[in-house]
C-alpha cells in the first residue's frame, strides 16, 4: 500500500510589506507518497520557494500561512508548537535546502563551528556531544564523496559543488524521512548540477532520504531524477502527472508550452525542435485574475476560462489531473 508522507490542503500564502499583498501560494493540494521524487516546476515567480517556506511550517520573513494544512507524516505543521518544529521536524522528518543555499554557510566560520551553531540547541554545549555530532557529519560527508578535512575549511575554500553537498550534507544529518530541496543546481555549471542529482540518487539509493522534494524551474534536470512532478502557474498548480507523461503527454497548455521551450540538440549542435518561447508574463500576484490565470497567453483559451477559474479534470485516456478548461468535455 502506498503511504502518504506529504499532505497538503488548500495551502495559501502571501507576502505582506509596503509593496502590498502577494498572493504567492493560492490553493495548492497534492500528495507526496514514500519513495517519490517529486518535481516542482513552474517559471521563475510562479511559488515554488513559497510553496517550499510553507511546507516547513516555519515561513520566511513576510510570507504568511493564510489557510489550508500541511500533514507531515500525519502531523498537521501548522498546528504543533513552534519549538517542536524546530528541533523535531526540521531535521529528523523534513530535511530542507532552501533556495540560494550556497550562500547560508557563514563566511568567516569554518563548517565544523557553522554546523555546531545549526545544532546548538539539538547538541548542548558538552564537548562530548559536540563531539559525537561531528563524527556523525564526518561518516555522512564522506558517504557523500566529501573528505574528513571538509569540516576544517571555510566556505570560500570550498568549490560551488562541495558548499552545495555540504548543505545538502548538513539537510541529510539526521536521515529525514523527506528531504526538499530548492534550486540546488541553478547556480552550478552542468558537471557540477550532475554531480549533485547523483548525490541526490545516492542518499535515495543508500536508503538515507527515501522521498525527496525537488524543486527547479529546469524539467531537463527534474526529468534525470524525477517519478512524479507538479506543473505551477501564478500560484497555483496546473498539472500533475508522472514525470514521464509530464514530458511526453503533457496535456494543460502550459505544460505543453514549458516542454516546447525545452532545447534539443543533435550531436551535431543543431537544434533539433524549434524553440517556442511561451510569449507575455505571468499575471500580478498582487491582483490575480478571477479567471484561468493562464488565459492571457494560452494559445487554446475557450471564453469561458476568462471568468471561471479550472477545477481539476481527468479523462478515461489520461487520469492525471488538469486544471483546464478545455478538458471538461472529455472528463468522466
Ligand atoms: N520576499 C518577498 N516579498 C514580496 N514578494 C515576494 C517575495 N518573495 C517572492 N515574492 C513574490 O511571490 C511570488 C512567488 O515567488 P517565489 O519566489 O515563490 O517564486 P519561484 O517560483 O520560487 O521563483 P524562482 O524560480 O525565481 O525561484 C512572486 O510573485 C514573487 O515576486
Ligand atoms: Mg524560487
Amino acid at each position: 500500500m502506498t503511504e502518504q508522507v506529504i499532505k497538503i490542503e488548500d495551502l495559501k500564502g502571501y507576502y505582506r510589506g509596503s509593496f502590498g499583498v502577494v498572493h504567492a501560494v493560492d490553493g495548492v493540494s497534492l500528495s507526496v507518497n514514500k519513495g517519490d521524487i517529486m518535481g516542482i516546476a513552474g517559471e521563475s515567480g510562479c511559488g515554488k520557494t513559497s510553496l517550499a517556506e510553507l511546507i516547513t511550517g516555519r515561513p520566511i520573513q513576510l510570507l504568511h500561512h493564510e489557510g489550508g494544512q500541511v500533514y507531515i507524516n500525519d502531523l498537521s505543521i501548522y498546528e504543533v508548537d513552534e519549538e517542536v518544529i524546530r528541533k523535531e521536524i526540521l531535521c529528523k522528518v523534513l530535511g530542507y535546502v532552501p533556495q540560494a543555499s550556497l550562500n547560508s554557510l557563514n563566511p568567516v566560520k569554518r563548517i565544523r563551528a557553522f554546523i555546531l551553531d545549526a545544532m546548538r540547541e539539538r547538541v548542548g554545549t558538552k564537548a562530548k556531544n559536540k563531539q559525537k555530532v561531528l563524527d556523525r557529519v564526518v561518516e555522512h560527508f564522506k558517504k557523500l564523496g566529501l573528505e574528513e578535512s571538509v569540516i576544517d575549511k571555510y566556505p570560500h575554500e570550498l568549490s560551488g559543488g562541495m558548499k552545495q553537498r555540504v548543505v545538502v550534507g548538513i539537510s541529510s544529518l539526521w536521515n529525514p524521512l523527506i528531504l526538499l530541496v530548492d534550486e540546488p543546481t541553478s547556480a552550478l555549471d552542468v558537471t557540477t548540477q550532475q554531480l549533485l542529482i547523483e548525490t541526490l540518487m545516492h542518499l535515495k539509493k543508500t536508503g538515507i532520504v527515501e522521498t525527496i522534494l525537488f524543486i527547479s524551474h529546469d524539467i531537463p534536470t527534474l526529468a534525470q531524477i524525477c517519478s512524479v512532478c507538479i506543473i505551477m502557474y501564478a500560484g497555483k498548480i496546473v498539472e500533475q502527472a508522472s514525470m514521464d507523461d509530464i514530458i511526453n503527454n503533457p496535456q494543460h497548455p502550459y505544460t505543453k508550452m514549458l516542454i516546447n521551450s525545452i532545447a534539443c540538440f543533435n550531436p551535431d549542435g543543431s537544434a533539433e525542435t524549434r524553440l517556442e518561447g511561451i510569449p507575455g508574463r505571468p499575471p500580478d500576484l498582487k491582483n490575480p485574475p478571477k479567471g484561468c490565470r493562464f488565459y492571457p497567453r494560452c494559445p487554446s483559451r475557450l471564453e469561458k476560462c476568462k471568468e471561471n477559474y479550472p477545477p481539476f479534470f481527468t479523462s478515461r485516456t489520461n487520469s492525471n489531473p488538469v486544471a483546464c478548461w478545455l478538458h471538461e468535455e472529455v472528463s468522466h
